[in-house]
């Protein structure tokens, strides 16, 4: 629908800026050289891109590609509005009306296995390192109690809003959205939320809560009281803000600001009301009735869900091509894998990254009723790289927030104490998640590839002592 955009990414600093007070007040001083010389490649970086000002992508939902040096072009999206339609058309009819007495029971025994404890939700203010955050800023109407959905929590900047509701029309539960809205990408950020929230889907509304979040260094100028804020209503003749938005409009390629991804990841995450949450990417679409079939599996507790070890529940991968519509299930994405219209993620990019344990066997095995735990596999061994999606719980570790998207890697520190934390990795069945469509056009980008090199160093000489002293070390685990 909104697509085609020239993103255009390569930006740039913030998150460093944080990176360096803290090593310069917690490390030695080769620890704030270290710093220093990255905060100036990512400078020399963004220059760089300035003057080649070209219409190559990245896509934040590719993140974490530590091993090739490439760079994305993502091909526009057209979607097949009839496959929506039917969606559509089955989920009214589930989540509409009077919830049945097998589904109060499911979740009454999803709320005695997890033991979960409600959250409220509640508008605040609050500093977090560097940044500004406007925790539940704009909220759903919905509220939850644990135990009764799942929270798609994910972050974005404005130009990715197309993204919602698509991913909303499968999903149909909540979302907790952190949106990076530094300088005068907070006009036009809540723009865009007043036109979803307007002109668009009520499902909008009914399910989305989004906070908002900005360096200390770049705060709007003006910033509305949360009960202020898109008190008028939009005008939907016009088009939406997030609409083909070129890197030269947004302030933060002006001042070459990086992508603080973690900061948004872990915002939004933390505000999630409900006991498990699904930390994705915007352009990661879920298959539908995830959470239905998720929250009957537990409730059902039995099998690898009593052994003691934490856990979390990894989902497959797909991309599609740019004029496939995206498959409804997994004996549609069978044939699609068959016939070469879909292929696993990032398959060429950073196989190590998104292969997941069993996955020939996963794409043999039939589509059957239900969901179930497919394999139990770990992350050690071929997958000492993996970098899952997964529904999990507020008890998983958090994603560091020094490392920012543009220099890659920023899953790995979380998959590190997973690992030591000897998680079993419960691999599901029949759900799985197809980025927007459009295969990615591979192409070398030695700027981001230099500032990759850079994070690295950070990681290896900084963050890595600091997980071997907070977690400790067990044998076959790596950053
Ligand atoms: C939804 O429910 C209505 C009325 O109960 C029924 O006519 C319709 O066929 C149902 N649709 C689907 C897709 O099950
Ligand atoms: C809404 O926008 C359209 C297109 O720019 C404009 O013609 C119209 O006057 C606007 N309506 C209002 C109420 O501002
Ligand atoms: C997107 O914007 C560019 C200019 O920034 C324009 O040339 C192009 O036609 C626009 N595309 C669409 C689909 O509106
Ligand atoms: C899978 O989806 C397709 C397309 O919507 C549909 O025709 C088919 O019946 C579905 N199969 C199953 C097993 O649900
Ligand atoms: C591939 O399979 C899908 C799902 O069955 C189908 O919709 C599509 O038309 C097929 N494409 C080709 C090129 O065969």
């Amino acid at each position: 629908m909104f697509t085609s955009r020239r993103i255009f990414y390569l930006k740039f600093l913030i998150i460093i800026g944080a990176v360096y007070v803290f090593a310069y007040i917690f490390t030695n001083h080769n620890t704030s050289d270290i710093i220093r010389e990255l905060q100036q490649s990512g400078r020399n970086l963004a220059a760089l891109d300035r003057q080649q000002n070209s219409a190559d992508q990245l896509d934040p939902a590719a993140g974490n590609v530590q091993m090739v040096q490439e760079e994305l072009v993502i091909i526009p999206t057209m979607k097949s509005e009839k496959a929506l339609e039917a969606l559509n058309l089955v989920s009214y009819n589930e989540s509409s009306s009077n919830k049945d007495d097998a589904e109060l029971i499911t979740l009454n025994k999803v709320r005695e296995v997890t033991k979960c404890l409600d959250k409220p939700m509640h508008p605040k203010i609050q500093q977090r390192g560097d940044y500004w955050v406007l925790y539940n800023y704009i909220m759903a109407d919905k509220r939850y109690k644990c135990h009764e959905s799942i929270t798609y929590t994910t972050h974005a900047d404005y130009s990715f809003l197309d993204n919602l509701v698509p991913l909303l029309e499968r999903w149909r539960g909540p979302i907790s959205i952190a949106l990076h809205a530094p300088g005068s990408d907070f006009a036009v950020t809540i723009d865009s939320i007043g036109y979803l929230r307007d002109c668009t889907s009520s499902l909008i509304r009914e399910f989305v809560t989004f906070h908002v979040y900005f360096s200390t260094k770049h705060v709007p100028k003006q910033v509305p009281q949360h009960d202020k804020v898109l008190q008028e209503t939009y005008n939907c003749s016009l088009s939406p803000p997030y609409f083909n938005v070129s890197n030269d409009q947004m302030y933060k390629s002006h001042k070459k600001l990086l992508y603080p991804v973690n900061v948004g990841r872990n915002v939004a995450r933390e505000m999630a009301q409900t006991h498990f949450v699904l930390a994705s990417d915007i352009e990661l679409y879920p298959s539908p009735n995830v959470i239905q079939q998720f929250l009957k599996m537990i409730s059902e507790n039995k099998g690898p869900l009593l052994k003691k070890n934490p856990k979390v529940f990894p989902l497959h991968l797909f991309e599609v091509g740019v004029n496939q519509q995206i498959p409804d299930n997994k004996t549609m994405l069978k044939e699609m894998l068959d016939n070469g219209t879909a292929v696993p993620f990032h398959k060429k990019l950073c196989p190590g990254c998104h292969n997941v344990p069993k996955s020939k066997e996963w794409r043999a095995a039939k589509e059957n009723k239900g969901l179930h735990v497919f394999h139990v596999g770990k992350r050690n061994g071929y997958y000492i790289h993996w970098e899952p999606i997964f529904i999990g719980t507020h008890s998983d570790p958090l994603y560091d927030e020094r490392l920012s998207w543009e220099g890659k890697s920023d899953k790995m520190t979380q998959g590190y104490a997973l690992c030591v934390l000897d998680y079993d990795f419960l691999i599901l069945d029949n759900v799985f998640l197809v980025h927007k469509p459009g295969i990615k056009v591979y192409k070398k980008d030695p700027k981001r590839a230099l500032l990759a090199a850079k994070t690295n160093q950070l990681i290896k000489k900084i963050i890595f002592p600091e997980l071997k002293a907070l977690y400790g070390v067990k044998k076959g685990c790596a950053v």
